[in-house]
């Protein structure tokens, strides 16, 4: 079939992105969400909900509020968005002209350059070294004028390294003339944030997700903390409905249960001492996380390892793919049960794909 209707250049020249979408059966180590479940406050919220709230457009502002009192920000600082996701189109529809430039370092999160590079703006990436470590230097040295948007993932995924509040203070001030992204999604796996330099350095964006710690990945919440010069863009670009009323609702319910967060990210922390020492046993070589994943060196037997985990029952992700992580998997990590399961697993997979160490 001949196209007649082609999109526009920026789009032909993409690369799909296609994450699975159905049949992800067995233990979910492949997309680091929350391995158990939300707080059960949550589904008391849903279940208040009344028929005739849905046929209501949703309101956000009393939610916003909510997380800005939560957070320590004001009001006017805080945007609520369909996901990080959404928050990472809003920025680039919102600072990307063409000719402009889009930095961040590599690798990283996979939607920054979808949605970059789904605009007339040109992404520029800086490698990190073989570490993994934060590249501060090559990435002051390659802001230029035409630099309008930088992201840093910290903790990054899928590495699990972070930038310092050194590091990410450096960025700020060498391109103030840039918004700046420090995408905290893992946050509450490491513990350090900049979000308290939120409206005291103008060129500061922090976005945070509900995906994660919170285990509501499916009702899709974000949102960006950005001094209240720079939400009044951001609203300029984004649908005031992106947030719906159930993930609305629901929100206020799971920062109550502060209870409920804190004995999840325990329980996610204690596991990751586990399963590093369980990896140090087995010898694969893995890089130093702050996050709720591992990143492991498989080599070139990755596939065959993955494979063999999903027969197990254990769901893992193949990386490989991402500049520099030539035959990597990343695991997620999740309660200390779980990880037993899948260190199990994997001891298992490694004697079955006749695993050797480099
Ligand atoms: C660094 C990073 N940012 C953002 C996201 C997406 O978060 P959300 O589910 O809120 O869209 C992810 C998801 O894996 C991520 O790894």
């Amino acid at each position: 079939m001949v196209d007649t209707v082609l999109p526009r250049l920026a789009v032909q020249r993409m690369h799909a992105y296609h994450p699975p979408l159905s049949g992800r059966q067995g233990l979910r180590l492949d997309f680091n969400e929350n391995t158990v479940a939300c707080s059960p406050r949550v589904l008391e919220a849903l279940g208040r909900i009344a028929a005739s709230d849905l046929a209501k457009y949703p309101e956000r502002a009393q939610v916003e509020a909510r997380v800005a009192q939560h957070l320590g920000l004001e009001p006017e600082q805080v945007l609520l968005t369909n996901g990080v996701d959404e928050a990472i189109h809003v920025l680039c529809q919102t600072f990307l002209d063409r000719g402009d430039e889009f930095l961040f370092p590599t690798p990283t999160y996979s939607m920054y350059e979808v949605y970059g590079s789904s605009t007339d703006a040109m992404v520029k990436t800086v490698s990190s070294g073989e570490d993994f470590a934060f590249p501060l230097e090559a990435l002051l040295a390659a802001v230029t004028p035409e630099t309008k948007l930088i992201a840093i993932a910290s903790p990054n995924s899928p590495t699990g390294t972070v930038a310092s509040r050194e590091q990410i203070l450096a960025v700020l001030e060498r391109a103030p003339h840039a918004a700046v992204l420090v995408d905290e999604a893992y946050y509450h796996f490491y513990g350090q944030t900049v979000i308290d330099l939120v409206g005291r350095v103008p060129n500061l964006v922090v976005a945070r997700t509900f995906s994660k710690a919170y285990g509501l990945a499916g009702l899709r919440l974000g949102m960006l903390a950005a001094p209240a010069g720079m939400q009044q863009w951001l609203r300029t670009v984004i649908s005031p409905y992106s947030v719906n009323s159930l993930a609305l609702a629901c929100l206020p319910a799971a920062l109550d249960d502060e209870a409920y967060l804190q004995w999840y990210v325990g329980e996610v922390k204690a596991a990751r001492v586990e399963m590093v020492d369980c990896l140090r046993r087995l010898g694969v070589p893995q890089w130093p996380t702050q996050a709720n994943f591992v990143l492991v060196k498989i080599g070139s037997r990755h596939a065959e390892f993955v494979q063999a985990m999903h027969r197990l029952g254990v769901l893992t992700r193949d990386r490989s793919k991402d500049p520099g992580c030539a035959g990597c998997v990343r695991i997620t990590v999740g309660t200390r049960e779980q990880m037993r399961q899948a260190a199990t697993a994997m001891s298992e997979a490694l004697i079955e794909i006749r695993w050797e160490r480099a």
